[in-house]
């Protein structure tokens, strides 16, 4: 099997953003000077994946603005000879051929997903969820879309979180895992269970290869948890699916503490010299 689209939801409210997020989506939030889905689309784009389908909603046009091309803007910056700038807002338009298709009603990322059944059509896709920002050597969705074509099977990137946090997540029921096994298989989910009722602290991280058979199962599936559309109610029901534990850096950017880490962690990591001085230099200041 060959992965060669993506889908990125990025439809719901950023309520626990609010009021920042009451006139944009949350996924234009920045994380230094990019919007947290322009990472999320070049994740696949490192994966090899070009044909990428945004599901969008009421009141998130800006996403479309920022993937489309701009012209004023582009003419500015060439007559004023910033050109290193040019080419970097140039590059967001050229990244990938982006589809768009609007969910009518919020009902859970499940009924979300079921939007890109036209396109997807009968083909493996990759799911990356369009507020989480994944850092990792080697790219999240890369790991799961080798690990899906080599054992033909859907693959779900997993994280170990803390068991109070267990409640607010996917979470799998699996055997031992072996700690060198690239992937390993996941006999059953649970979402978000009791942190008494959870099989274990191995939770869903928001990056996905499905199979297409997915679209049958959630018309098949009833509303679960918080009485939407659950994803993962779906997912259990694949014949088989398999798990990559996560060893990169995972940010969720609907919740703020999150989101400063992602800005702190990534300005100092970041390629400009300056930036991650500048803030090298404040956070030391605060030691003192
Ligand atoms: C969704 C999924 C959940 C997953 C989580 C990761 O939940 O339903 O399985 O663990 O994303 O962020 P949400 O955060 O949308 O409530």
């Amino acid at each position: 099997m060959e992965v060669t689209k993506a889908v990125i939801p990025a439809a719901g409210f950023g309520t626990r953003f609010l009021p920042v997020t009451k006139a944009q989506p949350k996924e234009m939030m920045p994380v230094l000077d990019k919007p947290t889905i322009q990472y999320v689309v070049e994740e696949a784009v490192v994966a090899g994946i070009d044909d990428i389908l945004i599901i969008t909603g009421r009141g998130k046009q800006a996403i479309e603005r920022h993937f489309d091309k701009s012209y004023e803007l582009e003419e500015e910056l060439e007559a004023d000879g910033k050109l290193d700038r040019l080419d970097r807002v140039q590059d967001i338009a050229d990244l990938a051929d982006i589809h768009y298709v609007r969910q009518k009603e919020r009902e859970g990322l499940g009924d979300a997903v079921q939007y890109a059944r036209k396109h997807v059509g009968d083909e493996p896709f990759a799911l990356l969820l369009g507020d989480t920002i994944i850092e990792n050597e080697t790219p999240c969705t890369e790991s799961l879309v080798a690990a899906a074509e080599e054992h033909d099977s859907s693959v779900l990137s997993l994280e170990r979180v803390p068991w109070e946090d267990v409640p607010s997540y996917g979470v799998a029921d699996t055997e031992e895992v072996d700690p060198n096994a690239n992937s390993f298989p996941v006999n059953d989910f649970v979402e978000k269970p009791p942190r008494d009722e959870a099989p274990s602290n191995l939770a869903i991280t928001g990056r996905y290869v499905l199979k297409p058979e997915i679209f049958e199962l959630l018309e098949a599936t009833e509303k679960g948890v918080g009485g939407e559309l659950q994803l993962t109610d779906a997912i259990r029901k694949l014949d088989t699916v398999r798990g990559v534990e996560l060893d990169g850096d995972r940010y969720d950017i609907g919740n703020i503490p999150s989101w400063l880490e992602a800005n702190v962690e990534m300005a100092l990591k970041h390629d400009d010299g300056d930036i991650n001085a500048a803030v090298e230099a404040f956070l030391e200041g605060r030691d003192e």
